[in-house]
């Protein structure tokens, strides 16, 4: 049966701007009974939450102020949002950036944040461990399966995050806990004008390159997300683009694409 998000308890990293924010806006239209922020921008986030407990009548949201990249202090607010909203149904690990000059900050933040919140997702919900299971959504990119010049390291870390779902996806009998992610296309947010390459790239050429290249509304990723979340089957991998629209993707057998030498 279709996962539904009304009454259901979701925790959104990096919730306070973006695609994030966008999410949060969709899981409330959609009936979520409470959705946690975990973002390090407390001032955005604090205005989103007065936004939409305002605009939806009710105490439905909060955010407590975190740095993903921070594993203690990570799993201290994870703990505690999940308390305060009395449990976890779905998790989304969204909070990224894209800065191929502070390469290992965005490692931290990219991938050991994004595997350390599904792990701590699945710890709580999984059936092994006596939960009832759930969801977990993990933000990549189309950059996953791309050879991109400008930031092949923002780029790795979205393979990563592909490598990490497809794996993870196949406990689903153990855990009870689906797992999914999607790659949007360039999606008009901050990240996209605060892009960074290393030195020794022409940043200049790479950054007007991205900033002219047609860009999607994030409202459509959120609305997006929530198709993945409740439609979506467990590893399932999801793109979004203006080109493709929606599309699930089937990723091959590496031995049927080799070429014999
Ligand atoms: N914008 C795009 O073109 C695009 C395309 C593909 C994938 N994505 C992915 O979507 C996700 C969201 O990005 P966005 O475009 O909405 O960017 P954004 O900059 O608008 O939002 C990112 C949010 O994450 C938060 N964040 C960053 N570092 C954090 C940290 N260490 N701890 C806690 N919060 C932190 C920021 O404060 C911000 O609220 C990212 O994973 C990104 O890689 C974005």
């Amino acid at each position: 049966m279709a996962l539904r998000i009304k009454n259901k308890s979701v925790l959104v990293t990096g919730g306070a701007n973006g695609i994030g924010y966008s999410c949060v806006h969709q899981l409330l239209l959609k009936g979520a009974k409470i959705v946690a922020i975990l973002d390090m921008d407390s001032v955005a986030g604090e205005k989103a939450i007065q936004k939409f407990n305002t605009e939806f009548g009710r105490s439905c949201t909060f955010i407590i102020s975190t740095n993903v990249s921070k594993a203690e202090e990570f799993e201290s607010n994870f703990k505690k949002a999940v308390e305060k909203m009395g449990g976890l149904d779905i998790m989304i690990n969204n909070a990224g950036i894209a800065n191929d000059r502070d390469w290992y900050l965005m490692i931290n933040i990219n991938i050991k944040a994004l595997i350390q919140g599904t792990f701590m997702a699945i710890d709580l919900m999984g059936k092994h461990k006596g939960g009832k299971g759930g969801t977990v959504i993990n933000m990549a990119s189309v950059m996953a399966f791309a050879a991109n010049e400008k930031n092949p390291v923002y780029a790795a870390t979205k393979h990563a995050v592909i490598g990490f779902t497809r794996g993870v996806a196949l406990n689903y009998e153990t855990t009870g806990v689906a797992i999914k992610a999607m790659c949007p296309d360039v999606t008009d947010t901050s990240l996209i004008t605060n892009i960074k390459c290393v030195e020794w790239i022409n940043h200049d050429k790479a950054f007007n390159d991205i900033v002219n290249t047609p860009r999607q509304r994030p409202e459509i990723m959120g609305k997006e997300i929530m198709r993945l979340i409740e439609e979506g089957t467990n590893g399932a991998i999801w793109s979004n683009s203006l080109e493709t629209s929606t599309i699930s993707l089937n990723i091959p057998h590496f031995t049927t694409w080799g070429t014999p030498i």
